[in-house]
């Protein structure tokens, strides 16, 4: 599975996010990861699909849209019509898992689940055979800039054993930094979330060097 560098806007310059995703695209980064929040599935509001309609168009790589939200049915399709290329919906949400894998699916673009850092990583059994994407929390879900929660890199491998040869990304995201990259890769994480560290000074500098410690552990 080709190693991709999801960058999470939450820690862009809102005033100014067309310019930071054009910024991040420009630096070699794979995907734009969205982080959704609602203020109920966790203490924190970010954006709904409308804003992020609004600066799709500033970049042409894919929209990694990350739901943290108590009802994600409801708001699916128009986050696909917004232009997500790949929807994650946490199992702890309040809806029917399946029914927003359907939904997601039904769109064309990838589905997933997510498993918040207190839930048993069996939590995503039921739904190996038909996801593309598994995301570990490596953080509790709702802010930027936290720390990666060191019990992680165990729930990764778990996760890891469980997808077996099956076609799924696992994906991290939370405290990714220059220190604690390394162990997520050898944890078996192939899809890295970074938000903070990656918009911090020069981002060109930060993903070449997120890009050489990936290449050091995939040769
Ligand atoms: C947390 C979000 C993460 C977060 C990552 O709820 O899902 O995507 O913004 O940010 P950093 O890399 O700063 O931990
Ligand atoms: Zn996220």
């Amino acid at each position: 599975m080709k190693p991709v560098i999801s960058i999470s806007m939450l820690s862009a310059d809102f005033a100014h996010v067309g310019r930071d995703l054009k910024a991040a695209e420009a630096a070699g980064v794979d995907w734009i990861h969205v982080d959704v929040m609602d203020g109920h599935f966790v203490p924190n509001i970010t954006i709904g699909p409308d804003q992020m309609k609004n600066f799709r168009s500033s970049v042409s790589i894919p929209f990694d849209v990350h739901l943290m939200i108590s009802h994600p049915l409801s708001y699916i399709d128009a986050f696909a019509e917004g232009g997500a290329d790949s929807i994650t919906v946490h199992v702890e949400c309040e809806d029917d898992t399946d029914a927003c894998l359907s939904k997601i699916k039904s769109h064309g673009i990838k589905a997933g689940v997510v498993i918040s850092p207190d839930t048993p990583v069996t939590a995503v059994e039921p739904y190996l055979d038909g996801i593309d994407m598994i995301l570990v929390m490596s953080v509790y879900p709702g802010f930027g800039g936290q720390s990666y929660l060191p019990q992680s890199s165990e729930r990764l491998k778990a996760v890891k054993t469980l997808i077996g040869k099956r076609p799924i990304r696992l994906e991290v995201d939370g405290g990714i930094n220059f220190d604690t990259l390394p162990d997520a890769l050898a944890a078996g994480a192939d899809t890295i979330v970074s938000g903070s560290c990656l918009f911090r000074g020069n981002i060109k500098n930060n993903v070449d060097q997120f890009r050489t410690i990936i290449d050091s552990h995939t040769k």
